[in-house]
């Protein structure tokens, strides 16, 4: 028997990758749940009873890992400094907690000396493509095996399969959405929101959801680029991420409704909720627009889409992902400061004040008061200069030219 190590939610699939490993692949199976901060409201199970579930589908062993903390300081806030939207909207919920995922699959292969990974990915999606190119940039030696694109079970099939092997599973026929969640937020998909013509149904919402019916305001501290406070009170990345997104989400602000590019050439409708992550996201870029000089302002804009593309494509560990975590952690030298957000029910959210003690704005400078320590003087050749290469063109070639 060959060791694998299974990528393990707890749910239908990969309870049933369980026993498909061992059946089809001859395994002794590790089954390694990551906890990223999947919200554990009523409905959910505990760490614990995921665990056993995974023991009672066959697993030889079952791990739960806390990431949480890693998910949010590592991964989240890098993708803070480089103001990551994913085609301008998606704040790259999905695509940052496989990254992290991955490296705990490869330490308990490497602690439980397996040949193998394996997740319960179909073909369809972005996840495959996150899971198994990250793992062959941690360790290319590993195999990949991906239960649910070989198996091609219905997912009626799939509870008759659990139901054969004894698989506590809980499921509802009908399985509505699509859900994947950590603390950056939560994506939905299928059912009826496939169709990108249909208003999501208010009930998909959890973190989102308003209760708030009064604005709420919160000042977010940052250092270098870095949330470390919420109201003046310093915060683990983690709780800090939570407790913002429970405050904004109570008005209803983070909500995403959206079709995007996957990799795999499909185009798809996605609904998120995202509340801390969008507000952090909002916050840092205000924050940047008082504290970083123009040129790299204006590059680092440049370079931003471009991470949070490789990102979506599964290539966090890579050459050029890290190149632009190196240029996106030195531009971030001075973004220190706080920032005041508002947000009014129902889901409007915006920036109402930033300051910070390395500010380039220079209100001496700015003002249109008496205390203006401006060289007006500078200004007119400055200007004439400015505008000198235009004069020619004018004046040869353009609307000005004399007339021959
Ligand atoms: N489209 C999003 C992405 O690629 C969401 C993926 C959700 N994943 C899932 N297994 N339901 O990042």
């Amino acid at each position: 028997m060959r060791r694998v190590v299974l990528a393990y939610s707890g749910g239908l699939d990969t309870s049933i990758a369980v026993r498909w490993l061992i059946e089809n692949r001859d395994a002794e199976v590790i089954a390694v749940a990551v906890d990223v901060g999947q919200e554990a409201d009523a409905t959910s199970d505990s760490w614990e009873a995921i665990r056993q579930r995974a023991l009672a589908a066959g697993a030889a062993e079952a791990i739960v890992v806390d990431a949480r903390q890693e998910m949010a300081e590592e991964f989240c806030f890098a993708a803070v400094r480089a103001n990551a939207r994913y085609e301008g909207k998606y704040p790259l919920v999905s695509a940052l907690s496989r990254p992290v995922i991955v490296r705990h699959l490869v330490r308990a292969a490497r602690d439980h000396g397996a040949h193998a990974v394996a997740h319960g990915c179909t073909g369809k999606g972005n996840d495959q493509v996150r899971f198994e190119v990250a793992t062959r940039a941690l360790a290319p030696d590993l195999d990949v095996i991906a239960p649910a694109r070989v198996w091609g079970l219905t997912r009626e099939q799939s509870v008759e399969y659990a139901a054969k092997w004894d698989i506590p599973i809980t499921v509802t026929k009908e399985k509505v959405y699509s859900i994947d969640e950590n603390l950056w937020g939560k994506s939905i998909e299928c059912g009826v929101l496939e169709d990108p013509w249909v208003d999501p149904p208010e009930d998909i919402f959890t973190m989102t959801r308003i209760t708030a019916s009064s604005p709420v305001e919160v000042v977010v501290g940052f250092e270098q680029g870095v949330p470390v406070s919420l109201d003046g009170e310093r915060l683990a990345g983690d709780d800090l991420v939570v407790a913002l997104g429970r405050l904004a989400g109570s008005t209803g602000f983070g909500r995403l409704n959206m079709v995007e590019n996957r990799r795999v050439g499909i185009k798809s409708r996605e609904i998120y909720e995202a509340p801390g992550a969008l507000a952090l996201l909002m916050a840092h870029a205000d924050l940047e627009d008082l504290t970083l000089e123009r040129d790299l302002q204006h590059e680092k804009a440049r370079l931003e889409p471009r991470w949070a593309e490789l990102v979506y494509d599964g290539m966090w560990y890579s050459p050029l992902k890290q190149a632009l975590d190196a240029f996106m952690t030195e531009s971030q030298r001075h973004v220190t400061g706080e920032v005041k957000l508002r947000f009014s029910p129902p889901g409007a959210g915006f920036v109402v004040g930033r300051r910070s003690p390395v500010a380039l704005y220079d209100r001496s400078l700015a003002t249109y008061d008496s205390g203006d320590a401006f060289h007006h003087e500078d200004a007119e050749g400055f200007v004439r200069l400015w505008g000198l290469g235009i004069a020619t063109w004018a004046a040869r070639q353009g609307e000005g030219r004399a007339e021959s």
